[in-house]
């Protein structure tokens, strides 16, 4: 990209043909061709150059699902992205496009619990199994590497408890190995983090969270490099997993504002680890605490810090937590996150999944907080009050 992103995200997608500074939304089953010799001059331009705007069905998407494949691509750096109707649905092709009956494959512990249902349960019954490793402790990675192991699954940060790890190195051992690497970056997306750069075979993005910004569209995209286009494409036109043009012009116009939101989620959010962070009771779980390994992995791979955030509490008090919670003003209590607006979640121990290293020891409790871009002044105003709860 030559230009800033902030400046690509504002000048890209105009439409001259149509004089308009957004695509149009067009949506399309059958695509419509003047003849049969026209329908196959489009078909072999696609065998030629499968990632190009060769389309002669719906379900391969239509010009403003190019347009948005398009941006993703520069963002991501990357030889293609595909697009999906939810951000798990990226989840779900990433790994189903390169696994067959018999494999191994390695999981950071703490993924998002729907990626460890899918893989420790769903891929059980196709004989493919799971090993989850310790993000902190690359050896239970390379140990656990097998003939049979082909892929290695990153979230980066882990979901919750966010650690962050030491990407490259992992990168390192799966060359080595000659695994596949797929990372799950929606917490930095590439504007913070771009990890085909760093290595890996494929990123998913859940462009439900900070692509779109506000709360009312889902989608996901799915970055790969030229080793695994081949695979993924396959997978993706038997899978029938498509995103709609009008979800993706909702993102490719949530995408105008990423850079901004995103500068300022990580202002408004670094305010709050600064108030909260004063809290005895309280563990801040984001790039933070510059002394320790979570914040020196982050510093050497991400340029930036979104929203998301995670307090572990110290109380043999749980309801008093879950007042804590319940008294907040300005956060509302809903699952995802990487809106414009702040929430706030107490999690269950289940809701993580059966983890096998980040699990939280006896008598600490999780909350999610999201920051969102109200006045973080008004935000650290409700939290102190809501705080006086724990006990
Ligand atoms: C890290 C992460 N990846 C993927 C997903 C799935 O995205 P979606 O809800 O768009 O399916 C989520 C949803 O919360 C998530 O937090």
């Amino acid at each position: 990209m030559d230009k800033s992103i902030k400046t690509f995200l504002k000048h890209t997608a105009k439409d001259y043909h149509n004089q308009t500074v957004n695509p149009p939304v067009v949506r399309a089953s059958t695509i419509i061709f003047k003849s049969m010799q026209d329908i196959r001059k489009t078909q072999k331009r696609g065998s030629k150059d499968p990632t190009g705007y060769h389309f002669d069905y719906g379900r391969m998407g239509t010009s403003t699902t190019f347009t948005l494949q398009q941006m993703l691509k520069k963002m991501e750096n990357s030889y293609h992205v595909f697009l999906t109707p939810t951000g798990f649905g990226s989840v779900f092709l990433s790994i189903f496009s390169v696994v067959k009956p018999g494999d191994e494959i390695l999981v950071a512990d703490p993924v998002y619990s729907p990626t460890r249902l899918f893989t420790q349960d769903f891929l059980k019954n196709f004989n493919i199994r799971t090993i989850f490793y310790n993000p902190h402790d690359l050896n239970s990675l390379k140990k656990n590497i097998t003939k049979k192991t082909k892929l290695i699954f990153v979230e980066s940060p882990g979901s919750n408890s966010f650690e962050f790890q030491d990407l490259s190195k992992i990168i390192t051992i799966a060359k080595k190995n000659k695994l596949f690497t797929i990372i799950d970056n929606t917490w930095a997306t590439p504007y913070f983090f771009k990890p085909i750069n760093l290595g890996f075979d494929m990123a998913i993005v859940s462009a439900t969270k900070y692509y779109s910004g506000h709360s009312d569209v889902m989608g996901g995209s799915l970055a790969v490099n030229k080793r695994t286009f081949n695979l993924v494409q396959k997978a993706y036109k038997i899978t029938g997993l498509r995103l709609g043009p009008d979800d993706a012009y909702l993102i490719i116009r949530g995408l105008r504002t990423l850079d901004i939101r995103l500068d300022k989620h990580q202002e408004n959010a670094k305010k709050v680890a600064s108030f909260l962070s004063k809290n005895k009771k309280i563990k801040i779980l984001y790039p933070f605490n510059k002394g320790s390994f979570n914040y020196k992995m982050w510093k050497k791979y991400y340029s930036g810090a979104s929203g998301l955030m995670g307090l572990k509490i110290k109380t043999k008090n749980k309801q008093s937590v879950i007042k804590f919670v319940n008294s907040l003003k300005l956060f509302g209590y809903g699952y995802s996150w990487g809106g414009f607006e702040s929430l706030a979640l107490h999690q269950d121990k289940q809701e993580q999944g059966n983890r096998k290293y980040s699990k939280l020891n006896k008598n600490e409790h999780l909350v999610r907080l999201h920051i969102g871009l109200e006045d973080p002044k008004d935000l650290i105003e409700d939290l102190k009050k809501s705080l006086k709860h724990i006990k």
